[in-house]
């Protein structure tokens, strides 16, 4: 629940000067002042029809200088206190007397009387609130007597207001005409049993229904109990270019990461047709998964990202939004098995160096598929893909889900990463004492799987410590709501008032550091001496292919020969750098050779 201390100015405070009888205020007289009728509420927002003194017939009403009517002024006061006591529901009682009450403070009945001397244009006068009645606003709710002084008797007069009309004619009670003040307890016992507490929200909060079922929580909305008010999509955290600044970095960098992370398929998964080692398999598999992590991004971007976050005003995505649903499962499918095969990378790597064979690939290939199939199967069929607020991507919001799905497994893979890696650095250390060349040589091989596996875990360790330093604040970030909401009360806007979330720079880092992985296995993997080896592999034999499709169809020619020379300065690097490159001819036999060794 918000709690609010409200700084809305209910009134202008006017002191008059003078001598006034017991009991009376003292009053001002406008000769400009009419009595007119309630101008009436806009369609869009309810405020005090039928909520007025005597119907509301006739209201003191002003004209300004640029011809504002004062009734225009006073519905927009009046929409700023309905404002402010929808965030005091639940703190005061009789919230519904004191909208009553505000109405006929801000649009005051309105009392003719006629001159008894010319001019004789008629004298309008208002009437004001009895002080009993301010009294009882303020018993209901102590908060207001912040804000309202019942012991200012021009406003809230015992019996009346006083007005010298002596220049009128007037001699009675030496000129002072006498207006009462009004109650509007009577009116308010007739009708309040069929009239509700209106609701207003201030922009750019908007106003839904809770209990309607179209506008359920469920369905995306994130209300400010207890009103009705939902908080605007995305989630004020930021001012509008920064959101943008973390749009555009998502989009070019996901973009990136995505044709780098295909290249590594392309040449791990694809080209690679000799050699497919356990961390070949893993590049591969790894690349895959993070890949589909920016497929997400670029549809989300393709598709309109507001769009995407904020279907409808107010409103975020939830896994019923088709699109929502599905970039949520393939991001999360994604971001799960990347995890997974960057923990069996450590591990193979940790058993390769320290040269014990610990456990069938296999088994890490069957584990890691069905923990992330199942564990995409519990939250889809749970609905738990939804946008959520202050995110940038659909994926599990909910606490418990997401903790004993995503974050412990991880955590745990991430461990036992992380100590896979110091037993890399121990064994590293004991070797390089020995300076045994051969073994070093062998070490520095891993350097590169080494630093992938480093930075990976460094980058999931801030994702890590990011999530949960958010968990750990949520309930702080919950309830400076309230100052938002005070902020927009105070006159406030969309670029002054902003909710209190995550750091906007560790906010930033966040997405950057997820979005960073296809860059960083490119440079790690992609730029390595297998990538080209492999490349330079797959070049050769289609040169030679395309070189004996010619020689068996057109024969020796001029182009064959330079061709053929240039073949032959590739054969030569590449016998240098692989020692099985030479028999493409039967490398798919090679490759079922290979395989089972792994
Ligand atoms: C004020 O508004 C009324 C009608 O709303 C119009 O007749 C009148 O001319 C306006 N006066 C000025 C000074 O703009
Ligand atoms: C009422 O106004 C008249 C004229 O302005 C003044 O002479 C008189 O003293 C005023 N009466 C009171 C009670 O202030
Ligand atoms: C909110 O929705 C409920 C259920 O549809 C309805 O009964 C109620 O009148 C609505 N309230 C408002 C203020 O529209």
């Amino acid at each position: 629940m918000i709690k609010i201390i409200i700084l809305i100015i209910f009134f202008k405070i006017l002191v008059v000067k003078g001598e006034f009888s017991d009991g009376y205020g003292g009053g001002i007289l406008d000769s400009s002042a009419e009595c007119s009728g309630y101008v009436g509420d806009s369609i869009e927002q309810p405020l005090c029809n039928n909520r007025l003194y005597n119907g509301g017939k006739k209201i003191y009403s002003t004209i300004d200088s640029s011809n504002i009517s004062s009734q225009e002024i006073s519905k927009v006061s009046i929409l700023k206190s309905f404002e402010a006591l929808t965030f005091l529901q639940g703190q005061c009682d009789d919230l519904l007397f004191t909208q009553f009450s505000i109405c006929d403070l801000n649009l005051s009945p309105c009392i003719e009387t006629t001159p008894l001397e010319t001019p004789l244009k008629i004298i309008s006068l208002p009437q004001r609130l009895c002080k009993s009645v301010c009294e009882r606003l303020v018993s209901n709710c102590p908060r207001l007597s912040l804000k309202i002084d019942c012991s200012i008797s021009f406003m809230f007069p015992k019996l009346g207001s006083e007005y010298n009309l002596t220049n009128y004619g007037y001699t009675d009670n030496g000129g002072m005409y006498r207006v009462p003040c009004i109650d509007p307890t009577e009116g308010y016992n007739k009708v309040s049993n069929d009239m509700e507490l209106i609701e207003a929200c201030p922009y750019p909060i908007l106003l839904k229904n809770s209990s309607d079922p179209k506008y359920s929580p469920d369905k995306g909305y994130t209300y400010l109990p207890p009103t009705n008010c939902v908080l605007t999509c995305p989630m004020p955290n930021y001012p509008k270019q920064q959101w943008q600044q973390v749009f555009n970095m998502a989009k070019s960098l996901s973009s990136i990461s995505f044709v780098l992370a295909c290249y590594n398929i392309v040449t791990f998964g694809i080209l690679n047709k000799k050699k497919y080692t356990k961390y070949n398999i893993c590049i591969t598999l790894m690349s895959a998964s993070i890949a589909l992590v920016y497929l997400t991004d670029i549809i989300k971007f393709g598709y309109g990202i507001e769009e995407f976050l904020c279907p409808e005003p107010g409103r975020s995505s939830v896994q019923d939004d088709a699109v929502c649903g599905i970039t949520g499962a393939m991001f999360h499918i994604g971001i799960t098995y990347c995890c997974c095969w960057a923990m069996t990378m450590s591990v193979v790597l940790f058993c390769s160096v320290k040269r014990i064979k610990l456990f069938y690939f296999r088994h890490f290939m069957i584990g890691n598929t069905v923990f992330t199939i199942i564990s995409t199967v519990i939250l889809l069929s749970a609905k738990k893909m939804v946008a959520g607020t202050g995110y940038i991507e659909c994926w599990v919001r909910d606490r418990w889900f997401v903790v004993s799905l995503f974050w412990i497994p991880c955590g745990i893979g991430l461990g036992i990463g992380i100590f896979c890696i110091f037993g890399v650095i121990h064994e590293i250390y004991n070797i390089s004492k020995k300076v045994n060349i051969r073994e070093s040589q062998f070490i520095i091989r891993q350097i590169k799987p080494f630093s992938l596996v480093f930075s990976v875990a460094g980058s999931f360790l801030y994702l890590f410590i990011f999530f949960f330093d958010v968990e750990r604040k949520i309930d702080g970030y919950k309830e400076a709501v309230a100052d938002y909401v005070m902020c927009l009360l105070n006159g406030g806007t969309e670029e002054t008032c902003f909710t209190t979330g995550p750091n906007y720079a560790s906010f930033f880092i966040f997405y950057f550091f997820i979005r960073i992985f296809g860059v960083l296995f490119f440079a790690i993997y992609g730029t390595s001496r297998i990538a080209r080896d492999i490349w330079s592999e797959t070049i050769f034999d289609e040169v030679r292919s395309r070189l004996s499709q010619t020689s068996t169809e057109i024969g020796l020619s001029r182009n064959n020969s330079r061709n053929s020379i240039k073949l032959s300065k590739n054969t030569n690097k590449n016998s240098n750098n692989s020692n099985n490159s030479n028999n493409s001819n039967n490398s798919n036999s090679s490759d079922k050779n290979s395989k089972p060794e792994n």
